[in-house]
């Protein structure tokens, strides 16, 4: 569709958690429902873009014609998902809750149960989003924040060391934001440090706030 915001437009967005096996039955994972980032895809397919949706594994479908929705489990999946399309996109939204370790090894067969304590050694799944960041050409990257503690500093300093040009930080102090429920509380912060706070919102209401500050700043 010519003449909405974002026709002609190529958007990447991850969403949900990854699971990282431990053997053929266990993984481990996180509380992400994958609601903001089938959010923010929906929003800009109706805006006029074609969306790649990269999600882990979550209950949430999208059957919208725009919307090229690619499942994945592990974060080793999301990388390479995202890499195969990056280089085509204008846009990119990291919304997943990757794992940041993942098993060191996967057991074959399912680990039996003995006396005492167990342990899984871990390692670090690889950072896609700044990954995407040292690779960028002329994509607007954006990326979320979810502090508890120097909320602004922090994500200041995330979205200069993962090469950002925006990005939206969760407040994890305000009631109903953030993980898993359907409302969020968001600031977006641009590369020029300019800031912007919103009230508490239902998720498909953040998403288009979010598409907003994206929009002006693609278009400026
Ligand atoms: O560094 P931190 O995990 O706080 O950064 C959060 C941002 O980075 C989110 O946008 C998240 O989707 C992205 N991320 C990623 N791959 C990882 C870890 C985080 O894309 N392994």
């Amino acid at each position: 569709a010519k003449g909405l915001p974002l026709s002609g437009k190529k958007v990447l967005i991850t969403a949900g958690p990854t699971h990282e096996a431990i053997d053929p039955v266990r993984f481990l994972g996180n509380r992400s429902t994958g609601t903001m980032g089938f959010e923010l895809a929906k929003k800009a397919a109706n805006l006029g873009a074609k969306v790649v949706l990269v999600s882990g594994p979550t209950h949430l479908n999208t059957n919208h014609s725009s919307i090229q929705l690619i499942r994945v489990t592990s974060a080793q999946e999301m990388y390479e998902a995202c890499h195969e399309h990056y280089a085509d996109m204008d846009i990119a939204i990291c919304a997943a809750a990757v794992a940041d370790y993942r098993p060191k090894t996967i057991a074959t067969e399912k680990v039996k149960k003995k006396e005492g304590d167990m342990n899984i050694a871990l390692e670090r799944t690889p950072d896609i989003l700044m990954s995407l960041g040292e690779i960028k050409k002329n994509q607007f990257l954006v990326g979320f924040a979810l502090e508890t503690q120097k909320e602004l500093e922090n994500a200041k300093s995330k979205l200069k060391r993962k090469h950002l040009d925006g990005i939206v930080l969760n407040s994890l102090k305000d009631d109903g934001a953030g993980f898993g429920g359907t409302t969020n509380k968001i600031t977006f912060i641009d590369k020029n440090s300019e800031i912007k706070t919103f009230d508490l919102k239902t998720k498909s209401e953040v998403a288009s706030d979010i598409w907003e500050e994206i929009i002006s700043r693609i278009h400026a």
